[in-house]
């Protein structure tokens, strides 16, 4: 690329990141259908983020080896581990994929709870890997004590997801380090921490301080959810060096030029991060309280998305909301009275409740 095109990317690429926040502002008219229902982050991209899309295009005729590079070694600085710790996926799923399809070239089994997310366990089934499921416990958590029992001599890998999708609940920082170091001996443990970022201060723990040193747990996390770049399929994983190795083979779809670049660029958007997070909080809280004063229960949320009870037919709130507008989360067996709905923009949460208002029969 020459000096001149660079300058033109560069320019090009400011001009667009000084765009207001299309359809995100507060001020921008509601765009309807109100997608409620994939737990995306509608305030990103970022503007350093969408600065480095733009930018990383003159280079799209390349392959990224150099953009994979910069972003595993801007991740390594920012969770302080070696690059070799270090791998990226065309999202966090197709690490999912590829540690499903390590399990099943071992002969292994694999043990989660359920409901979870189901993108490792249900790609396993595919290839004929056998899963343990262990419900969930009263307060819809992790019940750890009951997925420890449940590995046995054939058990390859035991999924956790903290905070869970879909409940949005945690299981404790202290019991979950406890509950990896007793099982990293019996099997590989994934932590999939796809929304820890969105969790209120203290409600747990990343268990990227394991891994960073114990042979035997992988930590996944995400650009899609507090970095709004769900689109642009992101995502890494961070474990021993052997486990590592042992994945890349398996590897199916690089991820690509733009999303590298804009991964990178939004680790650095400290304000980005900063005003998403406590605005998702912040939506995430005055949807618990609405749900509160319309007696709907809901399990506690530390994601961007809350897990409600609406007191009717989940199909027939579906229903309900779609008529309105909103499209809300699909149904999670065995929980089918309860439904996932996704924090969206503060517009969109205003708008969001008087629906679930209508819904309920409250005259506003
Ligand atoms: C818990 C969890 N893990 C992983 C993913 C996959 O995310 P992605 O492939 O976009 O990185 C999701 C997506 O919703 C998720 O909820």
């Amino acid at each position: 690329m020459t000096e001149l095109d660079r300058r033109q990317a560069l320019a090009l690429a400011l001009g667009l990141a000084a765009l207001p926040l299309r359809a995100r502002d507060a001020e921008a008219p509601l765009q309807y259908p109100i997608r409620l229902s994939f737990n995306e982050n509608p305030w990103g991209p970022g503007p350093k983020a969408r600065a480095a899309i733009v930018e990383s295009l003159v280079d799209g005729s390349r392959y990224g080896a150099q953009y994979s590079t910069r972003l595993i070694a801007a991740i390594a600085k920012q969770e302080a581990v070696a690059p070799e710790r270090i791998i990226l996926g065309s999202g966090s799923g197709e690490l999912l994929h590829m540690l499903a399809l390590l399990t099943h070239s071992r002969g292994r089994a694999i043990s989660c709870a359920w409901p979870t997310f189901g993108q490792l366990m249900g790609f396993g089934e595919q290839l004929g890997v056998p899963v343990r499921r262990i419900a969930l416990d009263a307060q819809l958590r992790h019940d750890l004590p009951a997925l420890a029992a449940s590995v046995s001599s054939d058990t390859g890998l035991i999924y956790v997801c903290n905070p869970n999708n879909p409940t949005g609940t945690v299981v404790s920082g202290a019991a979950l380090l406890e509950f990896c170091r007793q099982m990293a001996s019996k099997a590989l443990v994934v932590v999939d921490e796809a929304y820890m970022d969105l969790i209120e201060p203290g409600a747990t723990t990343s268990m990227i301080e394991l891994a960073r040193n114990h042979s035997n747990v992988i930590v996944l996390r995400t650009f899609s959810k507090i970095h709004g770049l769900a689109g642009l399929r992101v995502g890494y994983g961070i474990g021993h060096p052997d486990t590592i190795k042992a994945l890349r083979p398996l590897q199916m779809v690089s991820p690509n030029v733009p999303g590298l670049a804009a991964a990178a660029a939004s680790l650095g958007d400290t304000e980005f991060l900063r005003v998403t997070g406590e605005r998702l909080r912040a939506d995430r809280r005055r949807l618990c309280e609405a749900c509160d004063a319309l007696g709907i229960s809901y399990a506690p949320p530390q994601g961007n998305f809350v897990f409600m009870k609406p007191g009717m037919e989940l199909e027939a709130f579906r229903a309900a909301m779609k008529q309105l507008g909103f499209e809300v989360g699909r149904p999670f067996a065995p929980l089918t009275d309860y439904c996932r709905v996704t924090v969206g923009t503060t517009a969109e949460t205003t708008a969001f409740i008087q629906a679930l208002r209508q819904v309920k029969g409250v005259r506003s």
